[in-house]
């Protein structure tokens, strides 16, 4: 029974696609509505991708709408060398009938969250523009929001630059804001996300099968990303996104800790997430205090084996 009622932000994106495809299947995940947003590619490329990836999860018609199309300061800065020009790393998925909503992802995720007799879980897979926005231009929201499960930051290394992670450098001061948000949040960061992966043997497989929605998903792990040598073994086979929604039906298999986060907005650690992690209170509060530091549960660890397994068995695959 579908329990768990969603909101999803996504950039579609190949990790994206993959995380659309297991909440859709989940049995356990109600996903109530769709926003995009531009991040992965342009917000015209996101909404054509997520639709086109809905089709072939043969799913229900889940209302979808676009967002933002750039981050509220910087100008967007697509990540193609990571997911393609398309977005899906090169995978062509037929045109569809399904249509974006004719109303603004903002509006769309108020609407929905106001007319749920249940409180909502925002699940934000991209850049955090258009949460940023819902909460500036309708704070009433943030008491129908049970929670805010994001992809983005890191507690440790980033991707877009040493210390910082793509969605929370794509648009830090929409990640600051919902992190000041004072809703409870949950960080799926780079520190998960980058071990949770299938075996590149076993995509190939699957996208070499006749199972037409394994074709798609082993093509999707399959995508190769074209930086370095190291890149294309760093990258290759994550479920990405997808472990973020994971999170949701099986938070048991990671090690969580509620740490005290913040993001720096300067210099060259701009978009990184500082999580604090000491174990004893913080020194800086002698040498006279840095002010409020959002407190966030921050995934650190997670058994990457039987998250990689979740997905799978979840889209009616196996490795
Ligand atoms: C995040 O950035 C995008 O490339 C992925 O879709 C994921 O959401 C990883 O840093
Ligand atoms: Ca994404």
């Amino acid at each position: 029974m579908r329990t768990l009622p969603v909101l999803l932000d996504v950039d579609t994106g190949v990790d994206d696609a993959l995380a659309l495809l297991f909440a859709v299947k989940h049995p356990s995940i109600d996903v109530r509505a769709i926003t995009c947003v531009a991040g992965n590619a342009s917000l015209a490329q996101v909404i054509q991708n997520t639709l086109r990836v809905l089709d072939a999860a043969d799913a229900p018609a889940i209302p979808v709408a676009g967002g933002a199309v750039r981050p509220l300061i910087e100008a967007a800065r697509s990540a193609s060398h990571v997911h393609g020009e398309g977005g899906l790393g090169g995978l062509e998925l037929p045109s569809t009938a399904r249509l974006p909503e004719p109303v603004s992802a903002v509006e769309l995720m108020r609407s929905t969250l106001m007319a749920s007799d249940e409180r909502i879980t925002l699940v934000a897979l991209a850049p955090q523009t258009n949460l940023a926005l819902l909460l500036r231009t309708h704070p009433e929201v943030a008491d129908r929001i049970e929670r805010i499960v994001f992809m983005g930051g890191s507690a440790s290394v980033g991707n877009a630059t040493a210390v910082a992670e793509f969605n929370v450098w794509h648009d830090p001061e929409a990640a600051a804001i919902v992190l000041d948000s004072g809703i409870p949040i949950f960080m799926y960061g780079l520190d998960v996300f980058n071990q949770v992966s299938v075996e590149q043997d076993a995509a190939a497989a699957l996208g070499d099968g006749k199972d037409p929605l394994g074709r798609i998903v082993g093509s999707l792990l399959s995508n190769r990303v074209a930086l370095s040598e190291d890149a294309t073994l760093t990258y290759t086979g994550l479920i990405g996104d997808a472990g973020a929604v994971c999170a949701l039906v099986d938070p048991d298999a990671l090690v969580v800790e509620r740490r005290p986060v913040r993001v720096e907005l300067a210099g060259y650690g701009r978009g990184q997430t500082i999580v604090d992690r000491r174990r004893y209170s913080g020194e800086d509060v002698l040498h006279g205090g840095i002010g409020n530091w959002a407190v966030v549960d921050v995934a650190l660890d997670v058994d990457a084996e039987r998250y990689a397994s979740l997905f799978l068995e979840t889209l009616g695959l196996s490795a």
